[in-house]
């Protein structure tokens, strides 16, 4: 594999989460013109075996604004509808000269079988595994309110079971001094997840993170009406009235409006969810730049 593939969150350091982080900032601020320069500029392959609005087109206007070349891989009119494997797929891509490739895929760590692609990969969701772009658009979304994560608490709720955000989250999360607690039905737990009741912790929360219901990993209502799931463990306007002053509300999106929160609260003041997506194009942008090998810009903005 690559040494500046980003995979999960396990691959970075702390030092090189902050890098990004600040990187990030940095495309925001100082350095929003910046582009990869011409004899780096990589052929990019999006490879989405998945569903995906924020996640693919962030990326592909991050390649766009780096001033890469990029295309879009379309599954269905691939060599995959002959049988082609993964592994084969890729190993393509790299035989024919792409120099980045963005894949997103619903097996767990698909990425296992790619240990001998020399080219970057940058992770951008694998199945209930991990999701790195999304988990640094939150820390930069979470970052930007406070100026620090230790000492927060964070409470995630809802599918955690098959959420690949809420993996990547805690871990890195936890590795930065916040306090984790999850909440949701008790069929979606999650071995090794401290699980607590949302209403008992809602004054208790600095963040609360709302987890989209994963009906295509197969989680079910059942019984439940999308109604009653808010009521029970989604984001009602009671429940928000209880949040601290200076709490802050997270959703990866897209939103089940009214199931995982209620429909008037998606864009209420404490409410960043159309802000974590702005902030996704820059870190992916600052994701792109270290899987091509450029050093960070300076320590001093995050
Ligand atoms: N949050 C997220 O990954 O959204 P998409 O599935 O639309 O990319």
């Amino acid at each position: 594999m690559n040494k500046n593939s980003l995979l999960t969150m396990k691959d970075l350091t702390n030092q090189e989460i902050l890098d990004l982080l600040n990187d990030a900032k940095a495309f925001h601020n100082s350095h929003s013109d910046w582009q990869i320069p011409e004899p780096f500029r990589a052929l990019t392959a999006n490879l989405f075996f998945e569903p995906s609005t924020r996640t693919h087109y962030s990326f592909l206007s991050a390649e766009n604004q780096l001033g890469l070349r990029s295309v879009d891989f379309q599954a269905e009119s691939s060599s995959l509808t002959k049988g082609e494997s993964l592994y084969d797929t890729v190993k393509t891509f790299e035989a024919i000269g792409y120099g980045l490739l963005i894949i997103r895929h619903p097996e767990d760590e698909y990425f296992k079988e790619l240990e001998s692609i020399n080219i970057p990969i940058i992770n951008a969701g694998d199945g209930t595994g991990n999701h790195p772009s999304q988990c640094l658009l939150d820390l930069m979304t979470i970052y930007d309110e406070f100026g620090h994560l230790d000492g927060l608490h964070i409470l995630i709720c809802g599918d955690v079971a098959h959420s690949r955000v809420a993996a990547s989250n805690k871990e890195a999360l936890e590795r930065f001094g916040a306090k984790v607690r999850f909440s949701g039905p008790p069929q979606w737990q999650r071995e090794g997840y401290p699980f607590t009741d949302f209403d008992e912790n809602i004054e208790w929360a600095d963040v609360v993170m709302l987890l989209r219901i994963q009906r295509e990993r197969g989680a079910e209502l059942g019984e439940m009406s999308d109604a009653e799931y808010l009521e029970k463990y989604g984001l009602t306007k009671e429940r928000y009235a209880r949040l601290k002053d200076h709490a802050i509300v997270l959703h990866p999106a897209p939103v089940n409006r009214g199931v995982e929160i209620d429909s008037d609260l998606v864009e209420a003041d404490k409410s960043r969810i159309f802000q974590q997506m702005s902030n996704g194009v820059l870190v992916r942008k600052a994701m792109i730049k270290y899987a091509l090998g450029f050093p960070p810009f300076g320590r001093s903005n995050v």
